[in-house]
């Protein structure tokens, strides 16, 4: 029998859900989870009532973090054979509760650890997920498995679904999109994913760092939005360094901001398209390079192989 740490923070219950789905198999097995649930010491408000009001934390998912987390009750030094994190994307970065954990004395429960780590965003996790990789390398813990978990429906109909629902907390379909909501397929998924880990546990060592997850189709890279994000992760770091060191304060450059985003995105995004493809043949290498790093540690779905 493990000893499993399940560690998550959630503001619309999503995340939660999906960690509890995650989990349903591995309890069944037998397997001992202690949950620890973590908390901002000023919470975020759900829905954030407007696009305005989520504005105001992009610049602390960049830089500088936010208020801090409450204590957890778990001691540092208890043992853990895995831990399984379950974390959100705030503008292309783990939300801020996460980031500020990892800045907390209570990282120092990963130190030395196996990491399953699940990434529950609107549409896009490659950027924020390289930089938990990032995080849990600082922080000396081994991340074996990665799962991506996004909301239903293409990312043109979620730019306006999930949006509406953070800010006024409906999830009713409008326009004839779709709600905004998981799918059920996904959960389906995520408890195929916890039912391989809670088949694997009894034979994964304390010493082996082996994905458990290798070729289920724990994560998929979308290739397309592979330049559009290191982009927009760029541009998000620095406008948050304009907003700190800024010419003006912070309130009047959130504004400035919140007009540049969307005139970057309906008149810059078509030239980088553009732009991107008169070099295609030049990008392709290096795109397939950087997706085969995302992609790690679990790997994308296993093409079947012809008899
Ligand atoms: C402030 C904020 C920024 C967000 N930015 C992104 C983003 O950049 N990419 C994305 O795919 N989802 C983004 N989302 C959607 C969240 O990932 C989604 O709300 C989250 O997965 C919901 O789970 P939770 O309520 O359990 O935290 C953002 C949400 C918030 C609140």
């Amino acid at each position: 029998v493990s000893r499993i740490l399940y560690l998550n923070y959630t503001q619309t219950g999503d995340s939660a859900k999906v960690g509890e789905r995650f989990l349903e198999p591995i309890r069944a097995a037998g397997h001992e989870i202690v949950s620890q649930h973590i908390e901002p010491v000023e919470p975020y408000p759900f829905p954030w009532g407007s696009f305005s009001n989520m504005l105001q934390v992009f610049p602390e998912c960049h830089f500088g973090g936010g208020k801090g987390i409450k204590p957890l009750t778990v001691a540092n030094n208890e043992p853990f054979d895995l831990v399984i994190l379950v974390y959100q994307i705030w503008f292309l970065a783990p939300s801020i509760p996460i980031q500020d954990f990892f800045r907390s004395q209570h990282a120092e429960l990963l130190r030395g650890k196996k990491v399953i780590t699940i990434c529950v965003c609107r549409d896009m996790w490659h950027a924020g997920s390289q930089k938990m990789k990032e995080l849990l390398v600082k922080g000396g813990a081994y991340q074996i498995d990665n799962i991506a978990v996004t909301y239903q429906g293409r990312p043109t109909a979620t730019y306006i679904t999930v949006p509406r629902m953070l800010t006024t907390g409906k999830r009713d379909r409008v326009w004839g999109l779709p709600p905004a909501e998981i799918e059920a397929s996904q959960y389906e998924r995520v408890g195929m994913l916890g039912e391989a880990v809670a088949q694997k546990l009894p034979t994964h060592g304390p010493e082996s760092r082996e994905p458990m997850l290798t070729g289920l189709g724990a994560v998929k890279v979308y290739r397309d939005r592979v330049i559009p994000e290191v982009l927009g992760s760029r541009m998000y770091y620095d406008w948050s360094r304009l907003v700190k060191y800024g010419p003006f304060n912070r309130k009047v450059m959130i504004f400035i901001f919140m007009i540049y985003l969307p005139l970057s995105i309906t008149c810059c995004l078509p030239f980088v398209g553009l732009g991107c493809l008169l070099i295609l043949p030049l990008l392709i290498g290096p795109v397939e390079r950087y997706s085969q790093k995302l992609a790690q540690p679990s790997g994308e779905k296993a093409k079947p192989t012809k008899a």
